[in-house]
Order: structure tokens, then C-alpha cells, then sequence
């Protein structure tokens, strides 16, 4: 396909540190990637190595101290809709409904009425969740509102996905459920995929590239091209090459972690 080598987001140097009580913390020293349009990247690391600065940095969300994030060779700043973000921790406005929550993103582009609510409710149907689109959040399982986060993230058809931790929350059998689809959907509909976890697992199975950050300040310590070809499904998970990519990359973030242990 056209297209399919260029560079999507180029982070270049970024440099962050936060001003805190206790002083200064640097978060990111000096991170460098270039990540390709419909590439899907998953981001391992120790907690505290600057994951999630990177992503808020990335979303717009924070300014880099130094260094830039360029989007289609532009710099960017401040938050847009052509990057679609979802968190942890469901984000949903609690005082909507699971069909309003989804409509929302296409709302603030101005989307006509209608025309909102057929991509909503297609979206809703592709997480499995026809059927709750009256529902509010509260009447929904963690694993039922994470859907609903990500069907409203890819109704907002942003260009670029950044996911933080999103199946952290869920129990084990949700998580597999949730890494089917959304592998599903990616294969479908590709788009640039920035995916933090702590599972070394769920990247392999999800990513092309997985990026390795060191412990605090985060900087990139290795990238590992995952060699394993889509479509890919759970049985992946016992393929030898699954096994052996695993394991290189779960001893590196454990170096990682006993640093921070140190
Ligand atoms: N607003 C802030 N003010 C001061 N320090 C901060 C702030 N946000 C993050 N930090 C510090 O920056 C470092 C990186 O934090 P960040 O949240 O990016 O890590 P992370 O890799 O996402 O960790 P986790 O895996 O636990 O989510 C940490 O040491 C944290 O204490
Ligand atoms: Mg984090």
C-alpha cells in the first residue's frame, strides 16, 4: 500500500521534567522514535520510566521540556482529533448514555445528527455492546465501559490511537477478549497504535515493534521487531517464536525493574 512507510510521528529528543514538592524529576531523557503511518507499537517498561508522559506528551496533553512531537511532519500542540486517546481508567461522561458517550467525539467535529448515530451505534455493535446503547456507565462492567471507551475512540476516526494501560483494569479472561478485538479491528481498519502495558503478552501479541524503556529517566533502552505475522489469535500465544520473543523481552524490562529496585 502507498503510504504504509512514511512516518507518522516522529518523536524527536524529547525531554521532560516535572517540577515537583520534592524537587525536580526527570521523566524522559531524551527519547528519539519514528513510528510508521498504521504501525502498531507497544511500549513496555518499569512503573515510573515515563510511559505515560510520553503518551499525555504525544496527545497533547503536556509540553515536552524539550525536543518535539511532529504529526505528518507538523509539530505538534495541544490536543486534536486526529489523536484518539484512552485511558486506564474508563473515561466516560457518567451522566450519558453508552450511544451518547460514543456520539461524543463526532459531536465536537460536527458531525450531522444522523449520520453520528449510524457510526455510533456501528461501533457500539463491533465491541459487542449492541443491545446497552440506552445504558449509562454505571449500569456497565469495567470490561463493558472499556469497550465503550474504545468504540468512541474509533468512532472519532482519529489517525492515530494512543491506549494507556487500557486493558490494565480488567480481569484476565476480559483482556484476552479485548486483545482479540482490537487486534480485529486493526486489522480491518489499520491506523498508528501508540499501546502502553505492563504485560509483556499483550504486546507481543498486539505489536510490530515493541519498544523497551529503561528505568527512570526513561529512555529507550531497545526496540524488537515482532516478527510474527497477522492475522494473529490467542494460539499465538503458544507458537515458539511467540515463546522465545516473550522471554528476550520479559528479561530486559525485569533488568529494568531491579534498577529501579536498586
Ligand atoms: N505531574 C507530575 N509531577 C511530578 N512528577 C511527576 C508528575 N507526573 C509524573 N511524574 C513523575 O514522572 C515519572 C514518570 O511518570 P509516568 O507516569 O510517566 O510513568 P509510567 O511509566 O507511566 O509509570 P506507570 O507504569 O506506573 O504508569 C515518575 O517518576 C513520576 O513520579
Ligand atoms: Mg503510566
Amino acid at each position: 500500500m502507498a503510504g504504509e512507510n512514511l512516518t507518522k510521528l516522529k518523536i524527536d529528543n524529547v525531554y521532560k521534567e516535572y517540577q515537583g514538592r520534592n524537587g525536580k524529576t526527570i521523566a524522559l531523557n531524551g527519547v528519539s522514535l519514528d513510528i510508521k503511518e498504521n504501525e502498531f507499537i507497544c511500549v513496555v517498561g518499569p512503573s515510573g520510566c515515563g510511559k505515560s508522559t510520553l503518551l499525555n506528551i504525544i496527545a497533547g496533553l503536556l509540553e515536552p521540556t524539550s525536543g518535539t512531537v511532529t504529526l505528518d511532519g507538523k509539530v505538534i500542540e495541544g490536543t486534536g482529533v486526529e489523536r484518539g486517546v484512552v485511558f486506564q481508567q474508563y473515561a466516560l461522561f457518567p451522566w450519558r448514555t453508552v450511544l451518547k458517550n460514543v456520539m461524543f467525539p463526532l459531536e465536537m467535529k460536527k458531525v450531522p445528527k444522523a449520520e453520528a448515530e449510524a457510526i455510533a451505534r456501528k461501533y457500539i455493535k463491533s465491541v459487542g455492546l449492541e443491545g446497552f446503547e440506552k445504558s449509562y456507565p454505571k449500569e456497565l462492567s469495567g470490561g463493558m465501559k472499556q469497550r465503550v471507551a474504545i468504540a468512541r475512540a474509533y468512532a472519532a476516526d482519529p489517525e492515530v490511537l494512543l491506549l494507556d494501560e487500557p486493558f490494565g483494569a480488567l480481569d484476565a479472561q476480559t483482556r484476552v477478549q479485548l486483545q482479540s478485538e482490537l487486534l480485529e479491528t486493526w486489522e480491518k481498519e489499520k491506523k498508528t497504535c501508540f499501546f502502553i502495558t505492563h504485560d509483556v503478552d499483550e504486546a507481543v501479541i498486539l505489536a510490530q515493534r515493541v519498544i523497551i524503556m529503561s528505568a527512570r529517566p526513561g529512555r529507550i533502552k531497545k526496540i524488537v521487531d515482532i516478527d510474527i505475522p497477522y492475522p494473529r489469535t490467542q494460539a499465538t500465544k503458544t507458537d515458539p517464536r511467540f515463546l522465545e520473543l516473550k522471554s528476550e523481552i520479559w528479561n530486559q524490562v525485569y533488568q529494568e525493574f531491579l534498577e529501579v529496585r536498586k
